[in-house]
């Protein structure tokens, strides 16, 4: 028997698994595949005030080895949020993550403080980091000064664990996890997708209307992957790492770099059950590799 379990100090997870936001929907599309139950949590598609339509196609574009999307956060607006969330929370008692939004650090607050206020929501992630819907991939993660402001202001507004998303088109992450960390941050989700460039051949142009996309998917694991480990090495709070994830050992090769949990994204797009197949095989390894629990081997990468 191995215990899969993944503690993030402010909540205990029955293990390491969580879907990312926008690759799970709402959780609910999911349940044809599997009961949604034997999740860590999973993360809702990232959500502002008011309904957006989202970026003009096309708005994905696979690559080698990862995709390019464009989607530019596309949802329901807030109100219509809490109304999935408590149908949803009828269907599962996983712990439900809602990815928080803004145009300004306004939006960002009013959105946050909405889902904090409900009890179906367990935590809150802060995207600053959607690489799709300003000028050339620019976000508030980019700036040190802008992450800490939007961290410290939700945090002195909200009770609930506040995990901030970070975004991997940066120079130096590990100052603005700090930032992060130093503004009140419970825990750190990264990396969001890394800007790319796919361009059409026949027509001379960017496939995409923003010209740069987010990339995503097993190209950028051991991108990822270094990142993650930089950054769990210099911060106290917990690191979820992401990118690329597919199989269970790289859940573990996440956890060995230094993350308490990991969220996977792309493969739920390719394989939507693949997360019973990853927990599966998390199993499986921990126990060839004689591994009791993931606090074992959290951040023991051997240098
Ligand atoms: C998108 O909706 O464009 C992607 C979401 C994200 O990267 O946060």
């Amino acid at each position: 028997m191995v215990d899969l379990s993944a503690d993030l100090g402010f909540i205990k997870l029955k293990n390491p698994v969580i879907p990312a936001s926008g690759t799970f929907g709402y959780g609910e599309e999911f349940q044809t595949f599997f009961d949604l139950d034997i999740l860590g949590a999973f993360v809702l598609k990232g959500i502002y005030k008011n309904p957006r339509p989202g970026n003009i196609p096309p708005r994905l574009h696979e690559t080698a080895a990862g995709l390019l999307n464009s989607i530019g956060l596309a949802g329901p607006g807030a109100e219509e949020l809490v109304n999935i969330i408590k149908r949803v929370a009828g269907i599962t008692h996983t712990p439900v993550v809602v990815n928080v939004c803004g145009e300004d650090d306004e939006e960002y607050l009013e959105v946050a403080q909405i889902f904090d206020a409900l009890d179906e929501v367990a935590m809150l992630e802060l995207n600053i980091s959607c690489p799709n819907v300003r000028a050339g991939g620019k976000c508030p993660a980019q700036d040190g000064q802008h992450t800490y402001r939007l961290v410290k202001l939700i945090k002195q507004n909200t009770v609930k664990p506040l995990i901030v998303k970070l975004s991997p088109n940066v120079k130096d992450i590990v100052s603005i996890a700090l930032s992060a960390e130093e503004a009140g941050a419970d825990a750190l989700s990264l990396v969001n997708a890394y800007l790319g460039l796919a361009v059409n051949l026949k027509s001379r142009a960017p496939v995409f209307r923003n010209v740069f996309a987010g990339l995503s998917g097993p190209a950028i694991k051991p991108l990822a992957l270094k990142l993650v480990y930089e950054v769990a090495r210099q911060v106290a709070v917990p690191v979820i790492g992401i990118g690329g994830i597919t199989c269970g050992g790289d859940v573990l090769e996440f956890i060995l770099a230094g993350a308490s949990a990991v969220q996977t994204g792309t493969v739920n797009m390719v394989e939507p059950a693949a997360s019973v197949r990853i927990l599966h095989e998390i199993e499986t390894q921990m126990q060839e590799l004689q591994i009791k629990n993931l606090e074992e081997i959290r951040g023991e990468l051997k240098i």
